[in-house]
């Protein structure tokens, strides 16, 4: 393929990635991840990002792994070529906060890849499920893992087993994504609320993510003591002296990112 399989661009503070394989409905493929990968990592690193948006277009988020690609894998080849395990590897290691931004399908792979990110916004017409059952499968990159903590384990049996779709007001009420909107709208709501993330001091922001994402990973006990150390450790910042400090004079602080 000539086209780059993702674009991006920069509004502000903000990273802006868009999934670009239209014709496949932007499914996932190795030259895809990688090239999403480099650019999430990129962002990652450039201090004057602030947190980042992905996304598809109106048709598609994602309709998942890329069936072509993934026809030709035996056991071997499904175990050592596994990029959307790289892929989820990788994203767990980014500090910066990701939104999703999703319109249209957003299926197998694709709901993973949603279900990656640290929010997820979406359009009416978004569509989400793990419909890797009638293929022969099972999800691959999360879906049994992450649907259960999002939704509970009675819907996400009811979509995994059965391989339903859910339509983004189903999503919203359950819990999958935090805010729907008309489709044109969802990017531009995303890249606002990531603005507003990136206005934030970088530190606090990396802080936050990290304790929210702890959460399951660790137990109650141990998880409230992560949080601490982290909330005390936040007293050592000067953002944190100035954040106070502006409160107190009854002015808007000014993060130095330290
Ligand atoms: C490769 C795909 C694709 C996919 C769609 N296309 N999904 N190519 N991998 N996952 C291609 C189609 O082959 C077609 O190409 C073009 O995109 C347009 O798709 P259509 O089917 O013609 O569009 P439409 O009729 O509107 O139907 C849309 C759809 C359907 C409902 C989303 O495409 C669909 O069911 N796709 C598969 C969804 C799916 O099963 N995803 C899970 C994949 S497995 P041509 O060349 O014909 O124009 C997975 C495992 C994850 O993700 C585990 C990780 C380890």
């Amino acid at each position: 393929e000539l086209e780059p399989t993702i674009l991006t661009r920069e509004e502000g503070n903000v990273g802006i990635i868009t999934l670009n394989r239209p014709k496949a409905l932007n499914a996932l493929n190795a030259i895809l991840i990688d090239e999403l990968l480099a650019a999430l990592r990129s962002y990652d690193r450039n201090s004057d990002i602030g947190a980042v948006v992905v996304t598809g277009n109106n048709k598609a988020f994602c309709a998942g792994a890329d069936i072509k690609e993934q026809r030709e894998l035996d056991f071997v080849g499904a175990y050592n070529t596994d990029y959307l395990k790289d892929l989820n590897d990788a994203i767990v290691a980014i500090h910066k906060p990701i939104i999703g931004a999703i319109n249209g399908y957003a299926l197998g792979g694709g709901c993973e890849l949603a279900m990656m990110c640290d929010i997820l916004y979406a359009g009416r017409g978004a569509v989400f499920g793990q419909p890797e059952i009638k293929l022969g499968t099972i999800p691959g990159a999360g879906g049994t893992q992450r649907l259960i903590r999002a939704i509970g384990k009675s819907k996400a049996m009811d979509m995994i087993l059965t391989g339903r779709t859910m339509k983004s007001a189903e999503a919203e009420a359950s819990g999958l994504v935090a805010k729907i909107f008309d489709d044109e709208e969802t990017v531009t709501r995303a890249i606002e609320t990531a603005q507003k993330i990136a206005s934030f001091s970088a530190p606090v922001v990396a802080m936050a993510k990290e304790a929210v994402n702890e959460a399951e990973e660790l137990g109650l006990k141990n998880g409230l003591h992560f949080e601490s150390r982290l909330y005390h450790s936040s007293f050592g910042l000067a953002d944190h002296v100035e954040g106070f400090e502006a409160f107190l004079q009854k002015r808007e602080p000014r993060w130095t990112h330290k």
